[in-house]
């Protein structure tokens, strides 16, 4: 079993190239079914999800090609299948952007319940809510989602809490509905825009993405394109973080500084120098780091996802800090992994207040989920000795290479299959 091995207590300095966003492309990815043309889809992240996904696409007749590494060749003018379903794609949530890409496109579409991450749980009620007002049949059967229609027709469609998920699904099935749809209280993310302009550049007609009204004129056929993903905020954020926690002096390359706002304004705010750059965003921190308050909110507002790298911050600053989660219930997980490493918190419903300590220490411990899971390797990197940390797998399904990037910025950190290789690391740094 594959584990992170860490010496933790050396500043991160350095520059770090960004990969595109897992969650965008995900959606990108699925909707390039929706045209018989070819579609080339560049910056895409080399990550397990977006692998799962394209695997699955194949098995019904998707022609899959990788030029390279980061960009994919997607060919569906020949799917042979509309039920989607194995044992990998029940792990990844994006799997679900097939059902929205399918029924827009042949109006009839079965795809396995989408996993993903632990982290409360996450109903699908708003998809299949979309789905009908476009008026297909929607409902969950067997372990799938499953919609049919005779044919979609455009409708006014108000979202009872702000979905990312649901948003670009139900984009997807109207930008091929007959007429106008209207998206109300949409989500706002970079990727719900990101896939809004990948739509677009196939030939739809989607305006208002990045607010909360969407205005979708469907169209009856799309056409082949070339696009490429945005850069990853999450993963971008997550460097950032790893620059406050341990002290460092870290450079995330290729993102769109916009995007990280409200991790540059937190970071800032708690004693960290922010400087924005072009297409650059560098973090320095000397360690002396002092408490906040956090709420997760939709964009604008601070990411869910990067909860679990601020709470690993927030550990190490000085004061107390509140975290409240109110995307997600289920986001804390790794708050027990922390205490295991020193640190002093505790946890009532969605809420942490965490008193900082000085210092961490190195200790065994498991990634609960992908960016808690994340989140505490970078508390190892700040922590006093080493850390083995287990179930690393979570962690590969959304960062590419996560350890080779934190080696070049002088993290002390391994990928090893074996006690032996533990022992070894253990050797070689002293
Ligand atoms: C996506 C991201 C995930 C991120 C989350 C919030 C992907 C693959 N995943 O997840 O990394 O943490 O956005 O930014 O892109 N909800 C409902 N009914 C629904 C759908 C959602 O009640 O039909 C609720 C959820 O329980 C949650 C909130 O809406 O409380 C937001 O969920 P949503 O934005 O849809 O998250 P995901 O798309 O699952």
């Amino acid at each position: 079993m594959e584990q992170y091995v860490i010496k933790g207590g050396k500043p991160l300095v350095g520059e770090v190239e960004i990969a595109g966003a897992k969650n965008a492309a995900l959606a990108i990815v699925a909707a390039a079914i929706m045209t018989d043309e070819t579609v080339t889809i560049e910056n895409l992240p080399d990550v397990r999800d977006i692998n799962v996904l394209l695997q699955a696409m194949t098995e019904i007749g998707v022609i899959v090609n990788r030029p390279d590494r980061h960009s994919v060749k997607i060919n569906a003018s020949q799917i042979s299948d509309l039920v989607v379903d194995n044992e990998y794609i029940k792990k990844i949530r994006g799997s679900y952007y097939l059902v929205g890409a399918l029924l827009g496109k042949y109006k009839k579409v079965e795809v396995a319940l989408p996993g993903g991450c632990n982290i409360g749980s996450r109903p699908v009620d708003q998809h299949l809510k979309g789905f009908r007002a476009l008026g297909a049949k929607a409902d969950i059967h067997r372990g799938r989602i499953r919609a049919v229609a005779e044919k979609l027709t455009a409708s006014h469609i108000y979202m009872d809490v702000v979905t990312v998920g649901a948003t670009i699904n139900v984009m997807m099935a109207a930008a091929m509905a007959s007429g106008k749809t209207i998206i109300e209280n949409a989500a706002k993310e970079p990727h719900v825009v990101d896939v809004a302009n990948f739509l677009n550049s196939m030939g739809a007609n989607i305006r208002g993405a990045g607010t909360d009204v969407i205005r979708i004129r469907g169209v009856e056929k799309f056409h082949g394109t070339e696009y490429s993903v945005i850069p990853d905020q999450i993963e971008a954020g997550t460097f950032m973080m790893a620059a406050a926690v341990t002290g460092g002096d870290v450079t995330v390359k290729n993102v769109i500084p916009k995007h990280l706002e409200s991790i540059s304004a937190k970071l800032t705010e708690i004693g960290c120098r922010v400087e924005e750059r072009g297409d650059r965003v560098r973090v320095i921190s000397n360690g002396e780091l002092t408490g906040t308050h956090i709420k997760t909110l939709p964009y604008p507002g601070f990411p869910t996802d990067m909860q679990p790298q601020m709470g690993v911050t927030l550990a190490l600053a000085k004061g107390i800090s509140v975290i409240t989660e109110s995307i997600f219930e289920n986001r804390f997980k790794y708050m027990d992994e922390l205490l295991r490493m020193g640190a002093n918190l505790k946890v009532e419903g969605n809420v942490a207040i965490i008193e900082g300590v000085k210092e961490l220490n190195g200790a065994r411990i498991n990634a609960p989920d992908l960016r808690a899971g994340a989140a505490l390797v970078l508390a190892a990197l700040a922590a006093d000795g080493f850390s083995v940390i287990s179930d690393i797998h979570f962690i590969q399904r959304g960062y590419e290479d996560f350890h080779l990037k934190l080696q070049t910025l002088g993290g002390q950190i391994e990928l090893v299959d074996s006690e032996k290789e533990v022992a070894k690391f253990k050797l070689k740094v002293g």
